[in-house]
């Protein structure tokens, strides 16, 4: 095998953002581009020399050409051997669960998750480390520092590698396993839930279900777990065939986007559960008939019920969620008397309370929820728990989740985005936020007193590593709260997001509409933030 050297130069933007390097095809495209990424992280690992690393990504445009390279690299790098999904397909959260099943020493990630894919939209990649999980921030930015310095790239001269047919085969110096992207997967979720009772209680239609795979990568997942063996009925998976455009649509799980399933289940007959997940199989949105179930409410529940369940039947040892995540889990969370941890954004930062046991329960108001069975979010274990537990309680969605209501009242919980905003305006709205939170403690705005108002700073409570100016927070002494930060997925311009939740303890208030229970709380984000002025936009693009 031989190895070339070849000469580079520096790119200025491989910064990493909140879940790896995403940039539009047409940046990948430059010459060398994805290139210098991948070699600043093995010049960061350092010794990969005889190493495994999983390789598989969501199967959007662009994921087989770029999987070609990182092959190539790698054996120039000297890795010992490679574990990749067949047709260089594998989720998000499959690839974690590989990492992590054959120890490995990481893995890449081909993904720009719930952005569009295409030759003009967007293309994404991630390294995960040895826990399986999203690589820390101290790991990103010493990438990202390479990459401003890197000169150079080593590559192999290796013909393309065939990626459909599974086995194992020598390439160059390494050897090269291809392998099916679900069997190990569908084993992981056939431990953690009761595949038995579910399946019965699909068989005589008591349960039934509509996942929308949104023409993304958990289409092959979801028809070999849910229909070939829990035995749900045949066209239950919907968009179910991977493409590398998405169909044209942004493989986003939420009611806008998801929206053939919104339709269905807001129709007569039907199913008693409604999921979708995104490109890369993190995500999920969880539905019943004629009923939404947010995903920081999704996640106070699993979090109750999670002792239901065969793979928590001892309980959890903790709970985490992102700062901007409503707080009903920490509700659960005291009630049960066990401790429950705010992150910044990402899921990397659950990453090491996971692994020193601190919380198994993990999620974000984004739609993503997963547990300590992986290091990443999992779109379509989240519907498996779901369905298990629809299976124990013997109870449609929205009864679950007002029972829930019941016992640890209400979060009302929705986000306005902005999208496209110009950068400078963004940071504007920021600074202006940012400039007035000295003043704002003990303010009162009609019914709300500001309770607390700061930029999230945190500090992780394993390894000390701080991460600042996560988020403007500003908390009322009613418990209601206004988060405001700037998304750090995009790839063009910025996405200013609010995240607003009220709490409700009285029953006879459970039943309002969101936006009307907000209405007070989002008119006072609006005016600190000049959002409307400053953006030029008269309302927010995305509301979830
Ligand atoms: C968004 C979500 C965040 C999630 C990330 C990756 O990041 O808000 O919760 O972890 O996507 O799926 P953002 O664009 O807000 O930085
Ligand atoms: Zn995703």
């Amino acid at each position: 095998m031989k190895v070339e050297t070849r000469k580079t130069i520096p790119y200025p933007d491989q910064k990493p953002g909140t879940s790896g390097l995403r940039k539009k095809v047409k940046v990948f495209r430059q010459p060398h581009y994805l290139e210098n990424f991948v070699q600043a992280v093995f010049d960061v690992l350092g010794a990969i020399s005889g190493k495994t690393l999983v390789l598989g990504g969501d199967g959007r445009y662009f994921n087989r050409e770029a999987l070609q390279i990182i092959v190539k690299m790698a054996a120039a790098n000297g890795a010992g051997r490679l574990i990749i999904g067949q047709g260089g397909l594998l989720s998000t959260p499959a690839a974690s669960c590989l990492i992590r099943k054959y120890q490995t020493l990481g893995g890449f990630i081909l993904s720009a998750s719930h952005n569009p894919g295409g030759p003009d939209e967007d293309f994404g990649i991630k390294y995960n480390a040895t826990n399986g999980g999203p690589a820390p921030e101290s790991f990103t930015n010493a990438v990202f520092a390479r990459t401003l310095e890197i000169s150079e790239y080593r590559v192999a001269d290796l013909p393309d590698l065939d990626l459909d047919r599974t086995g194992e085969t020598q390439w160059g110096s390494m050897s090269v396993r291809i392998i099916d992207p679900v069997e190990d997967y569908a084993g992981l979720m056939e431990e953690l839930f009761d595949f038995k009772l579910i399946s019965q209680s699909l068989k005589v239609g008591a349960l039934t279900v509509c996942f929308d795979a949104m023409h993304a990568i958990t289409g092959p997942y979801a028809r070999r777990i849910l229909e070939d063996r829990l035995g749900a009925a045949a066209g239950s998976v919907i968009n179910a065939i991977p493409k590398e455009d998405f169909g044209g649509g942004h493989p986003d799980p939420n009611l806008v986007h998801a929206h053939a399933l919104a339709e269905l289940m807001n129709a007569p007959g039907a199913p008693v559960l409604g999921a979708a997940s995104d490109g890369d199989g993190d995500r999920n949105m969880i539905m019943g008939a004629r009923f939404f179930v947010t995903p920081s409410d999704s996640l106070a529940i699993l979090a109750a019920n999670a002792h239901l369940l065969p793979g928590y039947r001892e309980g959890l040892c903790g709970v985490a969620r992102s700062m901007p995540t409503s707080q009903a889990v920490d509700r659960v969370a005291h009630a049960m008397g066990i401790d429950c941890y705010e992150t910044p954004t990402g899921w990397k930062f659950f990453g090491n309370l996971l692994d020193a046991r601190k919380i198994t329960l993990c999620g974000e108001e984004s739609f993503g929820t997963g547990s300590d069975h992986v290091r990443e979010k999992d779109g379509l274990w989240a519907v498996l728990f779901w369905l298990n537990l629809i299976a124990v309680k013997k109870q449609p969605v929205a009864e679950i989740v007002r029972e829930h209501w019941r016992r640890f009242g209400r979060d009302y919980y929705s986000r306005h985005d902005y999208e496209d905003v110009d950068s400078s305006a963004a940071e504007g709205i920021m600074t202006h936020l940012r400039g007035q939170l000295a003043d704002l403690p003990g303010k009162r705005f009609g019914s709300y007193k500001v309770a607390f108002a700061d930029d999230f700073r945190y500090e992780d409570p394993i390894d000390g590593s701080i991460s600042e100016k996560q988020g403007v927070r500003i908390g009322f002494d009613n418990g209601s709260r206004m988060v405001f930060r700037l998304s750090g997925t995009g790839t063009e311009g910025a996405t200013l997001r609010i995240y607003l939740e009220r709490y409700e303890r009285a029953p006879e208030n459970h039943g309002l509409d969101t936006q009307e229970s907000l209405a007070e709380l989002i008119a006072l984000a609006e005016s600190l933030s000049e959002v409307k002025q400053r953006s030029a936009m008269a309302a927010p693009t995305v509301i979830t």
